[in-house]
């Protein structure tokens, strides 16, 4: 018998793997000062790309005074004990019928995080005899959550409708059998290449197959959308979305999520949500500050104004300079490079220390070997200096990587790494 660790002091995982090269430069780093469009990263001042701050929310002077006065009026533990407990408080449900009236549902519920409480409401969803159908990009949350199901579940090719149909078919047959029905489910903008679901071509397909529609709206949520209610609206849909779910983490720039729905439906996720019933509810710090931040996506339209402005000055500055940025049709802005990991780390290295440029990067195996993806995130913050500035170091970057600069940079990593 072994060890039970013996795995682990062997393979580390396949990020795991990287932790001597990566750590504290590519994988955590640490960004410091007021989360803005300009931080510093090991002392020096960035431009910043890499935060989900969509409406500049996180360090709104308005923002900061409601969060600094709810906490000290409560603390940070009020209430104790879960929702159904003793954690249930008036402001909880002023929070969820605010959420739901702007999302257009009649119902909301709220979670502590996004990711746990995805997992927890695709668990209470669904029972055995049901299928799922998802597709095959969707973020690790869904997955995770499709992985308690006891069922079948089948996934689509990315935002394939001859995929989604087939697999609706495969899944039609097996609920047939079982008794049982089948929940779909998309994210309303896939935050990798920002592309947005097809909700719309999705919905279509009820008149033809019978599943319930569940969406992750993370990064539509205050984003797409007349009033920022998100893709659903964006693509005016949203009655057809049957379970609507998204996160604080971005547009809020919080912590918590909430879903919304018909009142039954939240009804009944209110006594089935095993992450709401065995879990502290939400902090009432979080519940004041979303309630502000609620308010300021509603009467504030100017945040989102600023922000499309600067994603459109971004991503048009980028495609006016010849970068492939893929099929993005949201806030999320992918830049598409060819060159190989050691590359790709030259090149990031290069962006931050010589160009003062922090935006994420993405490589093999989460996109196909030999492309490499910086993912930028445009804020509401961001200026036409920082736009401009990014766009002069990424026509810099992209002249070194075709001239070889890069490879030779990266010659002695390449060979340690048997590229
Ligand atoms: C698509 C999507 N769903 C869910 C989550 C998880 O949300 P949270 O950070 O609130 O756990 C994220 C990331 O924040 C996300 O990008």
């Amino acid at each position: 018998m072994r060890d039970l660790f013996d795995k682990i002091y062997k393979d580390k995982g396949p990020l795991g793997k990287w932790a001597e090269q990566a750590e504290g430069y590519f994988v955590f780093p640490k960004l410091e000062g007021p989360i803005s469009n300009r931080m510093k990263f090991r002392g020096k001042e960035v431009i910043t790309w890499s935060i989900n701050d969509y409406l500049g929310l996180a360090n709104h002077p308005e923002v900061r005074k409601a969060d600094a006065e709810a906490a000290a009026k409560y603390g940070s533990a009020y209430p104790m004990g879960a929702r159904m407990m003793s954690g249930h408080t008036d402001l909880h449900e002023q929070l969820q019928n605010e959420l739901a009236a702007f999302v257009n549902k009649e119902a909301a519920y709220l979670l502590n995080f996004g990711y746990q409480g995805m997992v927890s409401t695709i668990d209470a969803l669904v029972s055995k005899d049901d299928v799922i159908v998802y597709d095959v990009d969707a973020h690790a949350c869904i997955i995770d959550g499709v992985r308690l199901h006891l069922g079948q579940r089948f996934t689509y090719k990315h935002n394939d409708m001859e995929s989604i149909e087939k697999n609706l078919d495969r899944a039609t047959k097996v609920a047939e059998k079982t008794g049982g029905g089948i929940l779909l489910i998309s994210e309303g903008v896939f935050g990798m290449r920002g592309e947005q679901g097809r909700l719309k071509e999705i919905i279509e397909l009820k008149k033809k197959y019978n599943f319930r529609f569940f969406v992750d709206d993370a990064h539509g949520f205050g984003t797409l959308g007349k009033t920022g209610a998100g893709a659903g609206e964006e693509q005016g849909v949203q009655d057809g979305i049957d379970v609507y779910f998204a996160t604080f983490a971005k547009s809020m720039a919080s912590t918590g999520a909430f879903i919304a729905a018909d009142q039954e439906i939240i009804n009944y996720l209110k006594y089935n949500l095993r992450s709401q019933m065995f879990a502290k509810s939400l902090q009432m710090v979080l519940v004041e500050g979303a309630l502000k931040r609620l308010d300021m996506l509603r009467t504030m339209p100017e945040l989102k104004n600023k922000l499309w402005e600067n994603v459109n000055a971004l991503q048009g500055g980028l495609k006016a300079r010849g970068f492939d940025i893929g099929t993005t049709q949201s806030c999320v802005t992918p830049v598409y490079l060819q060159g190989s990991i050691p590359e790709a780390m030259a090149l990031v290295k290069d962006l931050r220390e010589n160009f003062g440029i922090f935006c994420s990067i993405v490589v093999y195996p989460v996109i196909p070997k030999g492309l490499i993806l910086l993912r930028m995130i445009p804020t509401a913050t961001h200026t036409m200096e920082d736009i401009n500035e990014t766009l002069n170091a990424f026509d810099a970057i992209r002249e070194r990587l075709q001239n070889g600069t890069y490879k030779r940079l990266s010659a002695a990593v390449s060979a340690a790494m048997g590229e």
